[in-house]
């Protein structure tokens, strides 16, 4: 699977994703994945299409070392520049990490809306289970079939279409995710996080959609109308991010 969106490896979209995130959403959707981790002091993490390092850098301070590694040489030039001595960043495809030698071995690997990217999934599953030590823990996160429902479907009515079925991502999440990982590990998890974003303008939500993966160009100017009729009516307007967080014990 790949080529599902945007923000596959455009390091300048996923920084203004990240800050429509900071700006709109209540919730700790890092915090929450680094929970389920539970990392500890002397483990070394694996994070897998760690972007500019929303999860490495917060991980960094807390364990032992962390290997960031990414298709996205610009991304991880940004995540080097603020990053502690106990990261090593790793430019390439993470479906390379199955052919790639490689001598580390992790106690805990991550990956945060990457996973259903790589070209075949199953063989990057397949490789972080080998790269693990006994008992280590994978965990990685992507949306769930009900994320941002509500944005999607006011992109869609604009459109004048039904709103579409499950997106590539969300079925990897829910379904085929879980089951690479099922034949795989011991033990595995599924746990859920709703993260809402409250918008209380048209240009906010304008600016939210843009840097999003449904924006669509021809539609720009529908949308803003579209939002300016609902702010005129209404004072705010929530979507939410629904994640889906898998945990995998080996
Ligand atoms: C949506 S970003 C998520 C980044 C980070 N984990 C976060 O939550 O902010 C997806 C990342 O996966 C990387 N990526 C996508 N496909 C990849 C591949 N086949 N190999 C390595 N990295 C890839 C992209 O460059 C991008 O940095």
């Amino acid at each position: 699977m790949s080529r599902i969106g945007r923000f596959d490896t455009d390091s300048a979209a996923l920084t203004a994703r990240i800050d429509a995130h900071a700006k709109y959403a209540g919730g700790d959707f890092t915090g929450w994945a680094l929970g389920l981790l539970g990392a500890g002091p002397d483990d070394r993490v694996l994070d897998v299409g760690a972007g500019t390092g929303q999860q490495t850098l917060r991980l960094a301070p807390d364990v032992r070392s962390v290997l960031a590694v990414d298709a996205s040489e610009e991304s991880l030039g940004a995540l080097a520049a603020s990053a502690p001595g106990n990261v090593t960043t790793l430019a390439g495809r993470f479906d390379d990490l199955a052919v790639r030698s490689c001598d580390a071995r992790f106690e805990r690997a991550i990956s945060c809306y990457a996973l259903y990217y790589a070209v075949d999934s199953e063989r990057v599953v397949a490789r972080v289970r080998e790269l693990l030590e006994p008992g280590g823990v994978f965990v990685f996160c992507g949306p769930s079939y009900e994320n941002n429902a509500e944005l999607r479907r006011f992109h869609w009515d604009l459109a004048d279409m039904d709103m579409p079925g499950p997106t590539p991502a969300s079925t990897f999440m829910e379904e085929t995710g879980p089951e690479l990982c099922r034949t795989r590990f011991a033990q595995v998890e599924r746990h859920e996080f709703t993260n809402e974003l409250r918008f209380d303008s048209a240009d906010a939500l304008v600016g939210y959609w843009s840097s999003y993966n449904l924006y669509d160009p021809s539609l720009e100017d529908r949308f803003r109308a579209a939002a300016e009729r609902h702010f005129a009516e209404q004072a705010v307007f929530s979507t939410a991010k629904r994640v889906v967080g898998v945990r995998a014990q080996a």
